[in-house]
């Protein structure tokens, strides 16, 4: 079978004299079974008539961020792509995609996709070896993207050199290898039982007071919507509700809403064995010792709140042997690495995720997070700040990784 057959595929047609190439990338796509949506900039239609790609697509070719019927057209193309080909890619869209400009369709889609994204340059030669250009091409090969390098030979013009598109071969050759590549992280979790933990525990000290902390529960959200994204038949324990995206269905993310440590404990108890737990909850080590059950009147003398340990629920699943991969977290604010090693080696995890919960726009609350992930092999691994999803995603391809080498 076809690896395009039944794909989703955006192609975003730039402003070069290469536009006219992409016609036959678009048709053999979509000979190839693939659902192609061309998206033109407006320089690609000073090339290549829309026209030409909507009959060849069996598809609108969608040209504007603003005349559309969609009007939020960037995010549901971004959305549903599993795959975005921008072919030819001049210098201009290069470097708006590195600068994240999207003040066309095209740009706007491309920041909005969690999909592949492949990118063919093409442009004279005198521009593709100016260094912006390779720095852009840097900037975007280090957030993954893909580039298919141009081929030297004729450019418009009568001028011969480097910068000329790729072969149709070479190009479509990469697509369906980032589309495979893509394809293998989505079913990397197929048919695993998986745990996650997300929030702070809440231990009551009266019934309208507690003890808590400053978890939003979006780092494990984070874990819960990728593992389902993955395959894996998700069970969430969270502390706080947070809306799901529409892809993750109920029957992928069971979600179960807890509060103190203690039901934290229980309800993943009840839920073992499981291949893997991700206890990216803050749990509190604390609660206390009695909470009163009537709301404590204000004296104006000091209160003394007699706090005693809770259990140590990660250490305890360390311990149980129900579970097949044991992720912790740590969340840490001085000797950030001394400290992720002691828990590693004292709560028998697998791995320790850690994150210096003081640095600017990690941690608590935040859309980003920064990490390192131990393992009890030794190993480490640095994940530079970014969004909690693509963290998300980082730490399971540690997981899977891990799996795979037992
Ligand atoms: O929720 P966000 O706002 O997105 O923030 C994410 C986060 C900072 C909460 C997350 O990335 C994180 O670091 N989670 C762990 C927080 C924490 O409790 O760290 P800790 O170092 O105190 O605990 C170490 C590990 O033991 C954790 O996996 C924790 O879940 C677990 N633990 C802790 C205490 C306890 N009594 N039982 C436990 O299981």
């Amino acid at each position: 079978m076809s690896p395009f057959a039944g794909r989703r595929i955006v192609l975003g047609v730039t402003g070069g004299i290469a536009a006219y190439k992409a016609v036959e990338i678009c048709r053999r796509l979509v000979e190839a079974g693939a659902h192609v949506t061309p998206v033109l900039t407006e320089a690609a239609r000073r090339f290549v008539g829309e026209v030409t790609f909507s009959a060849l697509a069996g598809e609108r070719a969608r040209l504007s961020l603003f005349e559309d019927e969609d009007p939020i057209p960037h995010i549901t193309l971004g959305r549903r792509a599993e795959l975005i080909l921008v072919c030819p890619a001049t210098a201009r869209a290069i470097g708006a995609y590195a600068a994240g400009l999207c003040d066309d369709l095209l740009g706007a889609t491309l920041l909005a996709t969690r999909a592949p994204v492949v990118v063919c340059p093409a442009m004279h030669t005198e521009m593709w070896e100016h260094p912006a250009t390779g720095d852009n091409l840097r900037r975007l090969t280090e957030r993954g993207v893909t580039v298919v390098a141009p081929e030297e030979g004729p450019l418009a013009g009568g001028d011969v050199g480097a910068g000329r598109l790729a072969a149709p071969e070479s190009i479509l050759a990469t697509a369906a290898e980032a589309l495979a590549a893509s394809g293998a992280a989505a079913g990397s979790m197929a048919g695993l039982r998986v745990l996650v933990t997300a929030g702070g525990t809440r231990e009551p000290i009266d019934p309208v007071r507690f003890v808590g902390n400053r978890s939003s529960g979006k780092q494990g959200y984070a874990l819960a919507v990728e593992a389902a994204a993955r395959g894996a038949k998700v069970t969430l324990v969270a502390t706080v509700q947070r809306p799901l995206p529409e892809s993750v269905g109920p029957e992928s993310v069971d979600l179960v809403l807890v509060e103190t440590a203690e039901e934290m404990r229980t309800a993943l108890a009840d839920r073992l064995p499981a291949d893997v737990v991700l206890m990216a909850a803050a749990v509190a080590d604390y609660r206390p010792a009695a909470a009163v059950p009537e709301k404590m009147k204000k004296t104006g003398e000091p209160l003394t709140v007699t706090l005693e340990p809770n259990p140590d629920i990660l250490a305890e699943l360390g311990r149980s042997g129900s579970v097949g991969t044991l992720v912790g977290f740590a969340a840490e604010t001085s000797d950030v690495l001394a400290n992720a090693e002691a828990k590693l080696r004292t709560k028998g995890a697998d791995l320790i995720v850690v994150n210096d919960v003081s640095a600017p726009r990690s941690g608590f609350d935040h859309d980003t997070n920064a990490v390192t992930i131990l393992a009890a092999a030794g190993d480490r691994t640095t994940i530079p700040l970014a969004a909690k999803r693509d963290v998300a995603r980082a730490i399971l391809d540690r997981v899977t990784a891990l799996r795979a080498s037992r």
